[in-house]
């Protein structure tokens, strides 16, 4: 049975790209992206969405109570009969309200390895920090920032003459291969979440 994502963003939309980019070469098998929804009018990943027949809609969350602007995300991915919950560049901590209503099926791509540089502009906090290596990280969502259990990691080494560009866009290839990779996971059920532990299973 073909397995129903929805994907949530506020801006670019390369993530959600690269994930429409993996269903149609069947990296992320028995998937279809269902709708694409976003907080923001005039994000640029609406309009790739829409340029590939996705379902696209935006939802403003601007002046909006936290769970008031959830749950009608929430009963717009229900009505899209949506099984899996892909935060993709989405910049809105989610009410528990929405966690309860997809437990363990919500997953977020952030640019650092956690639990080094959570919230924003990581990639510049890891330069910043003198770190030598910097990455992206997959992990379960909770109502915490960037903090539930980690799926997949990617490790990328920071070079002397990186900038804050040139180290985004090293991690970002990393981002759309990890992301797929993930998803392909938690859709197969070939996990168990033990503790904050995520380890793959046979079955
Ligand atoms: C990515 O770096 C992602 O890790 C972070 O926000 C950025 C979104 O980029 N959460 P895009 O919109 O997917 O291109």
């Amino acid at each position: 049975m073909t397995k129903r994502l929805g994907v949530l963003l506020s801006g670019r939309g390369s993530n959600f790209e690269a994930l429409a980019d993996s269903v149609d070469a069947g990296r992320i098998p028995d998937a279809e992206i269902s709708v694409v929804v976003s907080n923001r009018e005039g994000a640029p990943g609406i309009e790739r969405a829409r340029a590939r027949n996705i379902a696209a809609r935006v939802i403003p969350s601007k002046g909006l109570e936290r769970e008031a602007f959830d749950r009608q995300v929430v009963a717009l991915l229900q009505e899209h009969r949506v099984e899996l919950v892909c935060l993709a560049g989405y910049m809105r901590l989610l009410s528990p309200y929405f966690v309860a209503a997809f437990p363990n099926r919500i997953l977020n791509i952030h640019p650092s390895l956690l639990p080094a540089f959570p919230g924003l502009e990581s990639q510049k906090q890891a330069l910043e920090y003198g770190a030598k290596f910097a990455g992206c990280t997959v992990h379960f969502v909770d109502e915490n920032l960037d903090a539930g259990p980690i799926i997949l990691q990617a490790a990328v080494p920071v070079r002397d003459d990186d900038t804050e560009a040139s180290l985004s866009q090293r991690i970002l290839r990393e981002e759309h291969r990890i992301y797929s990779e993930a998803v392909t996971l938690v859709l197969a059920g070939k996990f168990k979440i033990t503790g904050r532990r995520v380890t793959r299973t046979e079955t």
